[in-house]
């Protein structure tokens, strides 16, 4: 089943996603149960999080495992710096659990899977370290949910200025109808595959990552959870296409960019390409198969406005008040 011109969607089926609702409706109840407790626990990396035994620990695996992509003093190599301005401007607004799932999930990136969470633990603090978060008493935790409360800077802190972009501009090429059948719809289609493909499969069965016998597109050349990842990416980092001023629709109108509500679709859609994203570097087909759902969503909500109207004329054209 494919995204086609004229029915949007594939869905997970229903029933997974009724179990997904029920644990999402547990999961609220044990929140709500525990409001006090929960607030109690979140803190800033700032407060010392880390043991310097931990951080040390650390150190010898980054040492071994990490420094020849990321650099000796984590200046970045092949890989990209793990401290300074850029790297904190891209975590301090997400918790520790998702640096934490980096490391843990996806790295080191040329055999992935192979740290225990300990050592990924270590591998966060001496990350920090390096950040010039200070020590403190006791270790970094491993578990995923007390990691979820540590954040990197208080909610809200404006990014670190960085060079300015250079002004200058690149007017469309092509129609948006163009940008979605070359873009859109191929990366989608990347995310939908996964509801009835694992793309861990073939590295369950044993097969070499890469193998010819991958699920997914294009998987093969880069091995297939990377090919998932970049199609979530390429609909997020695409997304801004949309807002191209000077872009048309294949039959002539102006793409609405002016418009709240076009706003409103498009920066869905960043938001759902940012959660397939997230989805993909769990390295969980359930969680991408959910997500595809978000994906789904944010595509009709636009074509129902915007291009599943009677008259193809009158596509892209804002409705009637
Ligand atoms: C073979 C090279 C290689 C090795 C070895 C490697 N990495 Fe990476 N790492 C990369 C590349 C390339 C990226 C950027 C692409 C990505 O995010 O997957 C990256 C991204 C990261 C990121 C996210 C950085 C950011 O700016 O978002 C972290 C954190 C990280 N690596 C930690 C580690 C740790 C810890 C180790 C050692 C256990 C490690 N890496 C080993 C190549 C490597
Ligand atoms: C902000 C609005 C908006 C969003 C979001 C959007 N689309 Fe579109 N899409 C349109 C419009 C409008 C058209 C018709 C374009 C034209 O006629 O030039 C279109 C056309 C298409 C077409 C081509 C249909 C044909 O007749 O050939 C495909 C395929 C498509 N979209 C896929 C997607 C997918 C997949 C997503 C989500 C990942 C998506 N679109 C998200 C507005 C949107």
């Amino acid at each position: 089943m494919r995204v086609s011109d004229s029915q949007a969607r594939t869905r997970v089926p229903a029933g997974v996603k009724t179990i997904a609702f029920a644990v999402a409706i547990f999961i609220c109840v044990l929140a709500g149960s525990l409001p006090t407790r929960m607030q109690a626990q979140s803190r800033l990396a700032t407060a010392g999080v880390y043991s310097s035994g931990q951080a040390q620990r650390g150190a010898a695996d980054y040492k071994a495992r990490c420094a020849k992509c990321h650099g000796a003093q984590l200046e970045g190599l092949a890989g990209p710096p793990l401290a300074g301005a850029d790297f904190l401007n891209i975590w301090k607004s997400q918790p520790l659990s998702d640096l934490y799932g980096k490391v843990h999930i996806t790295m080191p990136l040329d055999s992935p899977g192979t740290l225990t969470p300990a050592q990924s633990t270590a591998l966060v603090a001496y990350i920090l370290q390096g950040n010039k978060f200070p020590a403190g008493g006791a270790d970094l935790p491993s578990d995923e949910p007390a990691l979820k409360l540590i954040a990197l800077a208080p909610a809200g802190t404006p990014a670190a200025p960085r060079t300015a972009a250079a002004a200058v501009s690149f007017p469309a090429v092509g129609t948006l109808n163009q940008v979605m059948r070359g873009i859109l719809f191929p990366s989608s289609n990347v995310l939908f595959d996964v509801q009835t493909q694992d793309p861990g499969a073939s590295e369950k069965a044993g097969a070499k990552a890469g193998a010819a016998t991958t699920s997914v597109r294009y998987g093969n050349v880069y091995g297939p959870w990377i090919g998932v990842d970049v199609a979530a990416i390429a609909i997020a980092e695409s997304a801004p296409l949309l807002m191209t001023p000077g872009r048309r629709c294949e039959n002539g109108k102006p793409v609405p960019v002016d418009r709240a509500d076009w706003q409103m679709y498009v920066q869905g859609l960043v938001e759902a390409g940012r959660v397939a994203y997230k989805a993909s570097q769990s390295r969980s087909q359930d969680a991408v198969s959910e997500a595809t759902n978000q994906i789904a969503d944010s595509c009709a909500n636009c074509h129902r406005v915007y291009r599943d109207v009677a008259n193809p004329a009158m596509r892209c054209t804002p409705p009637a008040p």
